[in-house]
């Protein structure tokens, strides 16, 4: 496993890489959150492409341009609403990571940059949702030897911290 796991803190529309990853609605309209920022920074065409989509099922993903953003694309996805975590929201943020992985496999991209997906509006408990990320990224590593760098932008020094819990829980010390 080739590919290396980065924890870069802050605004994910700052990085230059091959994607950083949307935590959209089912709509693909634009929202509040990363959503807003991802979308502001990124101009109009954004919205212009995403209304081409038809929208995006909870725990799918779709690929766009980046735009004015210096990510070149923008993989939107639809995380779960938190409803205590007996309906299905643990497969469901799963997913959202597998897809992604599967969407920019497709687009042959080197470099992803991930927000917490649920963990703002949607409410997914941080701890769990950063040890899902990280799970899957192990997998996806294995999986797609071409992915060379996957980055996590936590937003806050909690979201900081359960990213490197995560990361020593699932990669060892
Ligand atoms: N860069 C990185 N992370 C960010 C940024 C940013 N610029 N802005 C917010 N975040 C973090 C939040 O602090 C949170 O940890 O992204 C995580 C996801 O939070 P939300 O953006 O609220 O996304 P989510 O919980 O998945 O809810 C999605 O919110 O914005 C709407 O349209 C969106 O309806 C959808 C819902």
């Amino acid at each position: 496993m080739k590919g290396k796991i980065e924890i870069i803190p802050g605004d994910i529309t700052k990085l230059a890489v091959d994607a950083i990853v949307n935590a959209a609605n089912n709509s693909l309209l634009g929202g509040g959150g990363v959503d807003g920022a991802i979308h502001r920074a990124a101009g109009p065409e954004l919205l212009a492409e995403c209304r081409t989509l038809n929208g995006c099922a909870t725990g799918d993903a779709k690929i766009t341009a980046g735009y004015r953003l210096p990510a070149k694309h923008v993989i939107h996805t639809v995380g779960p609403v938190w409803h205590g975590g007996a309906k299905g929201e643990p497969e469901l943020l799963r997913s959202c990571y597998r897809r992604s992985f599967e969407v920019a496999h497709g687009a042959s991209l080197r470099s992803i940059a991930f927000p917490a997906i649920s963990c703002g509006v949607y409410g997914y408990p941080l701890d769990e949702a950063c040890a899902i990320a990280l799970e899957e990224t192990k997998a996806a590593l294995e999986r797609y030897p071409e992915l060379e760098r996957v980055i996590f932008t936590p937003f806050g020094a909690e979201a900081e911290a359960a990213y490197r819990a995560a990361l020593s829980r699932v990669f060892g010390p």
